[in-house]
């Protein structure tokens, strides 16, 4: 012990410990007894486990610098315990070393790694100064690592070299720091990139704008939740496939991956799984990696169905107001003369002493007089309709009416017609019946007349008491709709036939929108059309808004 004058003051004070504190006889060293149970242990090496695969590649140069010479490069954690080691096999068995033991000053006397962490800094411990004989062949150098996880939880430690005495250099320390440097930047940066990667997932996947990804041979992979509503179609059937075949978006999303264009604020319409038609904005872009390298392509969808409607909707308005207001006056001054002249018209027919000639003109104007007499009705009602007469009503049994009315019209047509009734005989809803029966018999005439060849039409009715809507449907098989057609279905006077005054629907749009209802139409070209109107289930006749 007379060396121990010559012995830092931080060995003296240790090996002194040793001694007199916990007991410890330099000639035995006590079996390093695993500090952490396994479970323990295994728990731990995976806390570090993204550390450990940091240091892995800078042990194994450290271990090619130091070929030659016997090497362990011990990592532990901050409570001393190793948590991997790596080089010389030899050294391993000869201290029995292995991840689980413990370099604590009381079990493993005067070392490197206690003082490393006790000091924070970097020490190494040679030969005699160790406190224990067996190792006193050994030389050990331990740096200090301290780094902030992905969870921001500080994890601190130490790496290593271990080494016989002969081949201990004061370089090893310098060479660990540098190490131990490179890992700490690299650990680092790697954080910094996850926690980036996850904000970004953070935002895809919280943003309500459908969005699309794509690698740069255009296949998709990623997209969020929003996109799977949007369109429909669920992640698992979107990842991984080729972005051109899925439907609305691909062809526009693959300009992108082959022609690297930018697409921004392009409105694109489609009709989604439900038969409804959807309106969106998009935005596509080409994405480039660090190197301005192209590496994907990523669309980026806002429904805009909700704004389109109602453009739509103020737009019909207006229509209807500037028409109403033009038309309404002269409608009425021609109805007013026409009630007495058909009047007289009638009474002239039947008088007997005529003529067959005069009486079969009279008969012609007659019929006339009550198409102009039609015309000038409905036009009142759409440019100006009678607020509707609301009354408790059997939804039911209005439309067993009105297809019992239209029956012997479609046998003409050989068109015939199922019925399938979702609400019952007891439900009422508060409607003018008559102006309900006309929007069902416009309905049916324009279903039949898109029939030449005859065919089905269906009738539904339902209810959503939910949303409080009662619903009928009608459904035919019919010639169907351009999207032209449909853009202008309710425009008073669109017609497409030889004696149509094109108002069938204005009316229907009218009589249904003064219920506080909607009226929906999907319908595709040589397939047929689909009307639904839905009614709201209110009490009272505040229940309804009237123009
Ligand atoms: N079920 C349908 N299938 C195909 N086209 C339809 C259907 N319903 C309406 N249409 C189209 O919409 C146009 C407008 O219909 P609307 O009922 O308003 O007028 P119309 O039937 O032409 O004349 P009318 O005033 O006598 O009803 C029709 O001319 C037709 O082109
Ligand atoms: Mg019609």
């Amino acid at each position: 012990m007379e060396s121990l004058h010559f012995e830092p003051l931080y060995i003296f004070n240790s090996k002194y410990r040793c001694r007199y504190e916990y007991g410890l006889n330099p000639k035995e060293l006590p079996s390093l007894d695993p500090y952490y149970p396994t479970q323990i242990l295994e728990h731990r090496q995976a806390q570090y486990k993204e550390f450990l695969e940091i240091t892995k590649p800078f042990v194994d140069k450290l271990l090619l610098y130091l070929k030659g010479i016997p090497t362990l490069i011990i990592v532990t954690d901050h409570e001393r315990v190793v948590l991997d080691v790596t080089g010389e096999a030899f050294f391993q068995e000869e201290l029995g070393l292995k991840p689980g033991l413990a370099f604590t000053e009381k079990g493993a006397g005067t070392n490197a790694v206690d003082l490393a962490l006790t000091y924070e800094k970097t020490f190494q411990v040679k030969g005699k100064e160790h406190f224990f004989e067996s190792m006193h062949n050994f030389s050990c150098t331990s740096c200090l690592f301290s780094t902030v996880n992905w969870y921001n939880e500080p994890q601190k430690g130490t790496i290593g070299i271990m080494t016989s005495v002969e081949n201990a250099s004061p370089l090893h320390s310098g060479l660990l720091s540098s190490v131990v440097d490179g890992i700490e930047r690299e650990f680092k940066l790697r954080v910094q990139n996850r926690k980036l990667e996850s904000l970004n997932q953070i935002m895809v996947t919280t943003s309500r704008n459908g969005i699309v990804i794509t690698d740069k041979e255009g296949k998709i992979t990623e997209c969020n939740h929003s996109a799977e509503e949007l369109f429909a179609i669920d992640r698992e059937d979107m990842l991984g496939k080729k972005v051109r075949e899925v439907q609305p978006f691909g062809e526009y999303v693959e300009l992108a991956v082959r022609k690297k264009q930018r697409i921004d604020n392009m409105d694109l319409n489609f009709i989604n799984i439900e038969n409804k038609m959807k309106y969106i904005t998009m935005d596509v872009s080409p994405i480039y990696g660090k190197n301005q390298e192209f590496i994907g392509a990523y669309g980026q969808f806002r429904d805009i169905t909700d704004r389109v409607e109602l453009e739509q909707q103020v737009i019909q308005n207006e229509k209807f107001s500037a028409i109403g207001r033009l038309s309404a006056g002269l409608a009425h001054e021609i109805r007013n003369p026409l009630t007495p002249i058909i009047g007289f018209v009638n009474l002239l027919k039947n008088e007997s002493h005529l003529d067959e000639k005069v009486k079969q003109y009279l008969r012609i104007m007659s019929d006339e007089l009550e198409r102009v007499r039609k015309l000038v009705n409905d036009f009142v009602i759409v440019s100006k309709p009678e607020p509707p007469e609301l009354k408790k009503t059997s939804l039911h049994t209005l439309v067993e009416q009105v297809i019992r009315f239209m029956e012997s019209q479609g046998s003409l047509h050989n068109v015939q017609m199922e019925v399938n009734h979702s609400i019952d005989e007891t439900d009422e809803l508060l409607v003018d019946a008559s102006q309900m029966k006309q929007v069902l018999i416009n309905l049916l005439t324009n279903a039949m007349d898109a029939m030449e060849r005859g065919g089905a039409i269906r009738v539904e009715t339902g209810k959503d008491l939910g949303n409080g809507m009662f619903s009928i449907k009608v459904q035919d098989e019919g010639c169907g709709m351009s999207e032209d057609q449909l853009n202008q279905l309710f425009n008073p006077f669109f017609t497409t036939k030889d004696d149509g005054l094109g108002l069938g629907l204005s009316i229907c749009y009218r009589i249904i929108k003064n219920h506080g209802g909607t009226i929906n139409v999907v319908s595709q070209l040589g397939e047929g059309s689909t009307f639904e109107i839905l009614l709201p289930v209110k009490e009272g006749r505040e229940a309804f808004i009237f123009e």
